[in-house]
């Protein structure tokens, strides 16, 4: 059984971080969606809302399982015995980013190897923070997000709780 991890803050979810999950299935066994805890971070969403989140907009997808995990990716690696953390890049600029993460966390525990998934391109553009701020501002987010999140972004966003 080869199980990877999906690590991410997924706040939200995106439907670029969809396709990276859906094309992790086909490499793995098992595939955990893990959803970062961070006390020091204000997100939209508490980690618990986030992974329901993931949970509907998953619905349907075989061998994906979500969870939530605290401290250093590498000793939930441990603990959860991924062979492999999965990560999306959408170009150069995540690569710098991710390639030093990448070396540091196979520093730290070289049994679980980093695999990056390229982006489709119409992805490319798409994140969680530019998703909030144009939801914040009135915009249309339902290209980027899929229907669960774009109705939870919304109802915050209706309502004006600055969180
Ligand atoms: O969606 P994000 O915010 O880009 O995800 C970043 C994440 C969760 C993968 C990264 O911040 C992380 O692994 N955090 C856990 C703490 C940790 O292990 N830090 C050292 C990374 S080298």
């Amino acid at each position: 059984m080869r199980r990877a991890i999906v690590p991410g803050s997924f706040d939200p979810v995106t439907n670029g971080h969809l396709a990276v999950i859906k094309q992790a299935t086909a490499l793995f066994d098992e595939v955990v969606v893990a959803v970062m805890n961070n006390p020091d971070k204000h997100p939209m969403f508490s980690v618990d809302e986030r992974a329901q989140l993931i949970r509907a907009s998953v619905a349907g997808l075989a061998g994906v399982t979500v969870e939530s995990f605290s401290g250093l990716l590498v000793d939930y690696a441990k603990q959860t015995s991924a062979v492999a953390i999965v990560r999306g890049l959408r170009g150069v600029r995540d690569f710098e980013s991710e390639s030093d993460m990448a070396h540091m966390n196979r520093v730290l525990y070289p049994s679980t190897v980093t695999v990056f998934i390229p982006t489709f391109p119409e992805f490319a553009h798409v994140s969680s923070s530019l998703v909030k701020d144009i939801a914040r501002h009135g915009g249309a987010i339902e290209a980027f997000v899929p229907a669960p999140v774009e109705q939870a972004v919304r109802a915050i966003c209706n309502k004006h709780i600055v969180r």
